[in-house]
């Protein structure tokens, strides 16, 4: 690979998903496409790249997927999910009693393991949710892992991660060497194609939102473009979970720390937005603003 290949990987990988690579990242570009050009019958990286420039719209779309990092397990860090039960759910449903029903969000689903521990937590919530709407969107920028997701088929080695035994003897069917969740957990998830660059308002509003270990990848505007257009599709008392290597800080002050819950942000309905040069007013704040007329 030539150094003009990777400035060109690099501006179109920034371009396509948001990935931020550094200038010493040709390796994990490699390992990454090298398999990819192969599969392709291709010679190299080079060759792959000359493909791209050609206006190749498939590989280009093959060379994105193919450099997403896809890690997940089920329950992944734990406390967000002890925080959910503990906190988030009692709280929301004392706020939502008259509407009884909730909306999540699973942004960056990947392979599903995060949606599908959402889910479980809401079933294991037994009679506190009992004849509430509960609607959880997962989505993501990959076609591959969708497909996955959608499946709820996980090896053996994906299960023993972070899984509880008893959940698993509770909602999985063995199958040899692979488990698949129930089709009631599966039926509460609905998945969608999203990659977070493009506009998600169509989406609607959520009372909670996943977004975890995916803002990592981006650079600090991308990142704060993101939490922007977030906090506008959240309702005022909404839930915000990022990753344990994230936070808000120093990035944007749309959303402020979820008292006594790391990991989780609620809107802050106090300040005007700001998004890229032009300023706006969150959803959040017309609904107060309109509440108050
Ligand atoms: C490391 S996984 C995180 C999965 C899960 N949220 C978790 O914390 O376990 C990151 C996921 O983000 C997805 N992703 C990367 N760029 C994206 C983008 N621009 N829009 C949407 N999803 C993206 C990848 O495909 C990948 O599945």
């Amino acid at each position: 690979m030539t150094p003009s290949d990777y400035e060109y990987l690099r501006k179109l990988l920034k371009e396509r998903s948001g990935l931020d690579l550094s200038a010493d990242k040709q390796y994990l570009v490699e390992s990454r496409l090298l398999p990819l050009a192969r599969k392709s019958s291709l010679a190299g990286i080079s060759e792959l790249v000359t493909r791209m420039r050609s206006g190749s719209e498939a590989l280009t779309a093959d060379v994105v997927e193919a450099m997403t990092t896809n890690e997940t397990f089920f329950f992944r860090d734990k406390i967000p999910f002890d925080h959910l039960r503990e906190a988030v759910l009692p709280a929301l449903v004392k706020a939502r009693a008259a509407r009884r029903s909730l909306r999540i969000w699973c942004a960056a689903s990947s392979t599903g393991q995060e949606p599908y521990s959402i889910a479980m937590c809401l079933k294991e919530a037994g009679s506190l949710l009992a004849g509430w709407r509960t609607e959880i969107v997962a989505t993501d920028l990959s076609l591959a892992v969708l497909e996955k997701s959608k499946a709820g088929i996980f090896s053996q080695f994906e299960v023993q991660r972070g899984l509880p035994i008893q959940l698993l003897v509770k909602y999985f069917t063995q199958n040899g060497e692979l488990w698949q969740i129930s089709p009631e957990i599966r039926g509460m998830i609905q998945h969608r194609q999203l990659n977070l660059l493009q506009d998600f308002s169509h989406l609607g509003t959520f009372d909670i939102i996943f977004c975890r270990n995916v803002l990592i990848y981006f650079d600090q505007t991308t990142k704060a473009n993101i939490f922007e257009r977030i906090a506008r599709m959240m309702e005022p008392d909404g839930v915000l979970a990022l990753g344990a290597a994230e936070s808000v800080v120093g990035i944007t002050n749309t959303f402020k720390p979820f008292p006594e819950r790391r990991g989780l942000y609620r809107p802050n309905v106090a300040p005007v937005l700001r998004v890229g040069a032009s300023t706006m007013v969150p959803q959040t704040l017309r609904a107060v603003a309109s509440a108050a007329r």
